[in-house]
């Protein structure tokens, strides 16, 4: 793979070291996760969608704080919403700007059934004009500032209908002033099954000129990254379900796309560190309850462990800090070279 110059990623504003993000991920880009991807490279992450009803409305306690935890060390940081009533996003969203946000997403792509059946989410892809009523609220109540970005699906389906409703959403919203569009090349209804079309990421650049795409679906590795921003064009990726349980990537990408430095799998001693750093950044944020946070990071972890079979089970078991360091102690004492992860098992959900 030869070296590159790569345009900066620019989102609005905000001039990102590198093209390599960490992927808004329900259920696991939280703050732990996210602070841990930044001190392992990520140039910016985005936190686990919200919806409008819950950031507009909810009373910040003890129990719901962290959702809205922003650190110094955390900038740039996007907060994410999904929803379908306009004047509800422009709550959350202030709310989102005053806890210290960088950035306002909003999700177009959530194809999960509840999410749908509530007009929310992905279901916007076959309702443009409502899209573009619910970004340019949001842009229009926004500090100028405060870049506001989206994130689609390529499609509710492969029908034309689908296709046009896309690019009309893609091209308003860059009228309506939305810095940039992360498009995962899936549609609504494919979910996760069978492959990201990276052509339609390549189509999607084209016709976005010099505005700003970051592409989405399976990137699973360093060279995923490089070869998607190399063959489509894109001027980002978000990296999703390759980066739980491998804050390595980023920083792998960066050195492959930078340097030509092919990456290693880091080493078992590598692992430990990171796996007694995350669960510290766990506790930070979750305090009595990390564990039943953490356990199924530890999952992901395994996979680049040579006994990954055995360690995923273990890691299952896990009900307690004490047996979080007793795993640790028992499997990860001794150093030596770890795994690349196997594709099929990264897809698994
Ligand atoms: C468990 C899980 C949770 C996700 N949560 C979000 C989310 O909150 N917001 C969002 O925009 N996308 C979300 N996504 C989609 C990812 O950001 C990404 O677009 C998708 O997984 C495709 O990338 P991949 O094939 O490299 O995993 C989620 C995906 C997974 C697997």
């Amino acid at each position: 793979m030869s070296t590159t110059t790569i345009n900066p990623l620019r989102i609005g504003s905000i001039e990102l070291e590198h093209p390599f993000v960490q992927a808004a991920l329900s259920g696991y880009s939280d703050w732990s996760m996210r602070a841990l991807a930044r001190e392992y490279g990520a140039s910016y992450t985005v936190a686990e969608v919200m919806i409008d009803r819950f950031a507009s409305e909810v009373k910040v306690s003890g129990k719901t704080a962290h959702h809205f935890r922003v650190e110094d060390s955390d900038h740039p940081v996007g907060a994410q919403l999904m929803g379908s009533d306009p004047e509800k996003f422009i709550v959350a969203a202030k709310r989102l700007v005053d806890s210290g946000f960088d950035v306002i997403d909003i999700n177009f792509g959530c194809p999960v059934k509840s999410a749908i059946g509530g007009c929310r989410g992905g279901y916007h892809l076959g309702e443009p004009e409502s899209a573009i009523k619910i970004i340019q609220s949001v842009r229009d109540t926004v500090p100028g500032e405060i870049p506001v970005t989206v994130k689609m699906r390529r499609g509710i389906d492969d029908t034309s209908e689908s296709r046009d409703n896309f690019f009309q959403i893609l091209e308003q919203a860059y009228s309506c002033g939305v810095a940039a569009v992360t498009v995962h090349g899936r549609t609504v209804e494919q979910k996760y099954i069978g492959p990201s079309n990276w052509d339609f990421l390549r189509e999607v650049k084209e016709f976005a000129g010099e505005n700003t795409v970051l592409g989405s679906g399976d990137l699973f590795s360093a060279e995923d990254c490089v070869n998607m921003l190399q063959q489509t064009g894109v001027d980002g990726v978000t990296i999703a379900r390759g980066a739980i349980g491998n804050p390595w990537v980023f920083q792998q990408a960066r050195n492959l796309l930078f340097e030509n430095q092919s990456p290693n799998p880091p080493s078992i001693h590598e692992q430990r560190t990171a796996l007694e750093r995350h669960l510290e950044l766990a506790l930070l944020h979750h305090k009595e309850s990390a564990i039943g946070a953490i356990r199924k990071f530890g999952f992901k972890y395994a996979r680049l462990h040579p006994q990954t079979v055995a360690l995923r089970k273990a890691f299952s078991k896990l009900r307690s800090i004490q047996d979080w360091e007793r795993l640790l102690a028992e499997n990860y004492a001794h150093d030596g070279p770890g795994i690349f992860p196997v594709v099929d098992e990264i897809q698994r959900p």
